[in-house]
């Protein structure tokens, strides 16, 4: 009995893998799965196509083929129209996967992929001296639930905060703490705001005269030159944002491996622009360093300036040297910037240059891509502020939406005692807005809903989180744990039993679909269809049967489909509950 993680996958290398076919036709072979469970070999048809052969003559010889390799254990397999062939799962298969599967450990290992490499992800990356807003929630929940997508799929990976904590913004910051005699070694409750405010009255002073921006441009040049003075000033800064950062990141569960920032890389851009000088990519351009690219239709014209007029370094320079960096020291083969879609330009032109000049240098490059978002709209379908236009602070948001689940939480179980409806409420709220952005195909913008988020119905956090919680209470009542009980189970029969198991087994495509593009949102919609079908089959098929044979089998949907929304739920970075 051939038992695959993935069926489709599964047929597909079961085809590929008989020598006795032609081998541009085994490359040809790909596997559709139009119907869940069911899956049709197609290409056969462009094949015998461009060869004039007849394809349902070439469809029943690789059938054949196929069927003689013995790779076809409970799987269905017929000829249909023109030439393609049909592959139907049996009871019997679904049955087999589904005792095979049997924890999140198994579906798991069966994610992943050997010698799958090591990625860095590049998200969250928030400024330093100014609060995390809504608009870092998309690169934060999106960046961390893509690498524990890849961890999944077998690669190491390395989670990188490239905080922005260098240019010419600390000028302004620096002066404003001097001309205060702002005392950063005590700051106020609300620090960063603080940092922010000072920022404000430096932009402001900058902008106020000449005498006062040429002020402002001794100051930076003092801190490039490692003043004394304005690096103690500059690390408190540091220090005093990313205190703020940690209390959000630790609430959310998120651990980076690194927070180098683009500080960490000031003294690394010599050899950049020594490098891209020399293999020709890089030219001066009214005193700047920039690179052009002739075979672009925008950036043949639009420089890529790597180095400032006034010789320093600036974003684009540092993310040159730290993707050299990435490459060098951490071993990456792969690079993945989880940063909005209004910084695609960067990106192109970032990865256009490394292409080049890693070329021109021999160097092993790594894949690059960058994992754009849309932007956080309010109800209104304007950018996401507060009442009165401001910027929402991201603390204040996951302590509205914690607030807003405790009111839920309490209406709806007014029996569980306050400490533990504060403990579910800290679960469903962060996991709300969490899976509201999730749900969401990441390239569109989306609408931020209280109402929508925290609906217990639609496609929704608290929707999955109490299905989660209600299979729990099955077993609680039928006092055992999941996977007790199972064994003597009987083959499927019902209708819904059918289509759960169908549903189920649907995850392994599923996820591959997950990971073509890292689109996360994929994954919400199996895991809400899932809880769909579970909710027809536990209605229609009673779990508690006298009839030991079918009891265990139903039992085994249950814990099979709590295994799978736990394990599809803590790939998002969300935590799940066993009573709500
Ligand atoms: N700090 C930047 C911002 O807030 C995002 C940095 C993204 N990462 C990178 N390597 N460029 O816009």
């Amino acid at each position: 009995m051939q038992i695959w993680f993935n069926p489709a996958a599964g047929l597909e290398a079961a085809i590929k893998s008989v020598s006795a076919l032609e081998e541009d036709f085994r490359s040809d072979v790909r596997i559709a799965d139009p119907r869940f469970g069911d899956f049709q070999a197609n290409g056969i048809l462009p094949y015998a196509k461009a060869r004039k052969a007849n394809p349902r003559a070439l469809a029943v010889e690789t059938l054949a083929k196929v069927q003689e390799s013995g790779t076809l254990g409970g799987i269905q397999s017929e000829i249909a129209g023109p030439g393609f062939i049909n592959f139907t799962l049996s009871a019997e298969y679904l049955f087999n996967w589904l005792v095979n599967f049997d924890s999140s450990e198994k579906l798991s290992a069966g994610m992943a992929k050997e010698g799958a490499g090591t990625v860095v992800v590049d998200f969250s990356s928030p400024n330093t001296a100014k609060e995390m807003h809504v608009g870092h929630i998309r690169s934060t929940v999106i960046g961390e639930a893509i690498a524990r997508l890849l961890a999944q799929k077998g690669m190491k990976v390395i989670r990188d905060n490239h905080i922005g904590d260098w240019g010419t913004q600390f000028g302004m910051l620096i002066w404003a703490v001097k001309n205060e005699g702002y005392d950063l070694d005590h700051p106020g409750a609300d620090a960063v705001q603080e940092l922010q405010d000072l920022y404000g009255r430096g932009y402001a002073h900058y902008k106020s005269s000449d005498e006062a921006a040429a002020l402002i441009r001794e100051e930076l040049v003092k801190l490039q030159d490692a003043d004394a003075e304005n690096m103690r000033i500059w690390t408190r800064i540091t220090e005093i944002s990313k205190q703020s950062f940690d209390r959000i990141y630790g609430r959310l569960g998120i651990d980076f491996d690194l927070t180098l920032g683009e500080s960490f890389y000031r003294d690394r851009v010599e050899r950049i622009y020594k490098e891209l000088s020399e293999c020709g990519l890089a030219v001066e351009s009214d005193g700047a360093l920039v690179v052009f690219h002739p075979e672009h239709k925008r950036f043949a014209t639009q420089p890529f300036i790597v180095r400032k007029a006034d010789g320093a370094s600036n974003y684009a320079s540092t993310d040159l040297a730290t993707i050299l960096y990435r490459v060098e020291e951490l071993g990456a083969t792969e690079i993945i910037y989880v940063v909005d879609s209004r910084q695609s330009d960067h990106f192109e032109q970032l990865f256009l240059t490394v292409e080049k000049w890693f070329a021109a240098k021999g160097y092993a490059l790594p894949k690059l891509k960058h994992v754009s978002f849309g932007t956080v709209l309010g109800e209104n379908g304007k950018p996401f502020k507060t009442k009165e236009g401001g910027t929402v602070k991201l603390r204040e948001l996951l302590d509205e939406a914690v607030e807003r689940s405790y009111a839920m939480v309490s209406e709806k179980s007014p029996d569980l005692d306050e400490a533990e409806r504060r403990s579910i409420a800290e679960v469903v709220g962060l996991g709300s807005v969490r899976y509201a952005d999730l749900s969401q195909n990441r390239s569109s913008d989306y609408v931020f809903s209280w109402d929508k988020m925290l609906s217990l119905e639609g496609n929704t956090a608290p929707y999955l989180l109490y299905a989660v919680a209600r299979i729990h209470s099955i077993f609680r009542k039928a006092n055992l744990k999941p996977g007790q009980n199972e064994a003597g189970a009987s083959v499927f029969e019902s209708p819904e039993e059918l289509v759960l198991a169908r549903k189920l087994l649907a995850f392994g495509p599923s996820m591959d679909g997950v990971f073509s593009d890292l689109r996360p949102h994929l994954l919400c919609n199996y895991l809400y269809e899932l809880s769909g079908a579970f909710s027809s089959f536990y209605s229609a098929n009673r779990v508690m049967v006298d009839e030991e044979t079918v009891r265990a089998r139903r039992l085994m949907l249950c814990s099979r489909t709590l295994a799978v929304l736990e394990t599809g739920l803590h790939i998002l970075g969300l935590k799940t509950l066993s009573r709500m």
